[in-house]
């Protein structure tokens, strides 16, 4: 098992990797001192360890569907009905929209009642659950609003990832395989708790030194500007890791395009990516003004367009890319059938 700690001005917290971690819940909810929990859970019941007090079970639902402001208000009626009280702790349990949005719930309700994860998913363990970002989709785009709202502690049980259907751990690799341009060692081949432990401790590092996001929380980001836009474009029919694992190898051309990487750099993109199975072309579906359009409502660009691209001082967040030079790289980006690119066979074989 793992031990990551995770120390901000006037809050600390251990994220836990291993098997059977979840089993540590009770413990973990003795020393916070709730009297009661609330945990809310997108996996069967059988899945949640017992908190060792007073519960209720609150059934939810993963999937960027349910991660609504009409979800964070249902859960804070329920915790209102339940009595719920600061003195006591919300419990997520599911994958990274589940803990996105138990998270925010958590974070507003009574301005704040403390919220312990415990992420099912590869994805949510190797970084949803981990830095306090919690956050719902509106009908404009993915996590435009949200808080920081750091939890008390992380339970990555990866006895969860036994059961995850071959999609849904490809869908986190595309978190891991990002971590290999932002400063993370060369995780291929790894197995895969050391893969999830690199990937958090790298996590934990970025976010202690920039917990709101203002300078280099940006490189956690890597892949994901275009990412968003293709989630958003394909009606989310591409899962987020498959559509930041597009988004790196773009970031990639684009920092080549930008004379910030060399062509070895450039093709290490594709090499990682592409070693973990993961899409590499875009929907032919998709049009480079579209996403472009979708890029600028981006949180991260004020204004312009804004990328988290690596270049001689490492990963760094570049603003203001002119259009035209994104416009050129977009079109000459592979393309390929959605269907193609989501299916686990031919995905990591995209044309390149
Ligand atoms: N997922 C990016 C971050 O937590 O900052």
């Amino acid at each position: 098992m793992a031990t990551i700690p995770l120390r901000l001005p006037g809050h600390a917290y251990e994220v836990l990797i291993g098997p059977g971690v979840r089993t540590s819940l009770a413990g973990t909810v003795r020393r916070l001192g709730a009297a009661r929990a609330v945990v809310v859970s997108a996996r069967p019941a059988e899945w949640v360890p017992d908190t060792g007090v007073e519960t209720l079970l609150l059934p939810a639902r993963d999937g960027e569907d349910d991660k609504t402001l009409a979800t964070v208000q249902a859960l804070c009626g329920e915790f209102v009905r339940f009595g719920l009280t600061r003195s006591d702790v919300v419990v997520s349990c599911g994958g990274g929209t589940t803990t996105d949005v138990v998270g925010l719930a958590a974070a507003l309700y009574h301005r704040g009642v403390p919220v312990v994860h415990l992420p099912t998913s590869l994805l949510a363990q190797v970084d949803a659950a981990v830095g306090g970002k919690t956050a719902v989709n509106l009908p404009q785009g993915k996590n435009l609003v949200g808080t920081y709202w750091q939890p008390s502690a992380v339970l990555c049980d990866t006895d969860y990832l036994a059961t995850l259907p071959p999609r849904e751990l490809r869908n986190g690799y595309g978190e891991i395989a990002r971590c290999h341009f932002i400063g993370a060692p060369d995780l291929r081949g790894l197995p895969l708790a050391e893969q999830i432990t690199a990937s958090v401790r790298l996590k934990a590092r970025v976010v202690q030194a920039d917990e709101r996001d203002t300078g280099l929380r940006h490189i956690l980001n890597y892949g994901h500007t275009l990412g968003h836009a293709l989630e958003k474009a394909t009606g989310y029919g591409l899962r987020h890791g498959e559509a930041v694992a597009i988004g790196t190898v773009f970031a990639g051309r684009l920092a080549g395009a930008l004379g910030r990487i060399g062509a070895a750099r450039v093709a290490e993109h594709l090499d990682v990516v592409r070693s973990y199975g993961l899409p590499t072309a875009v929907p032919a579906e998709t049009g480079t003004q579209a996403l472009i359009a979708l890029m600028r409502h981006d949180k991260k660009a004020s204004g312009g367009l804004a990328f988290a691209l690596d270049g001689p001082r490492g990963a760094e967040l570049v603003g203001d890319v002119p259009q035209e030079v994104v416009a050129r790289v977009l079109d000459a980006m592979p393309r390929a059938p959605l269907a193609a690119l989501v299916d686990p066979v031919t995905a990591g074989a995209a044309p390149c």
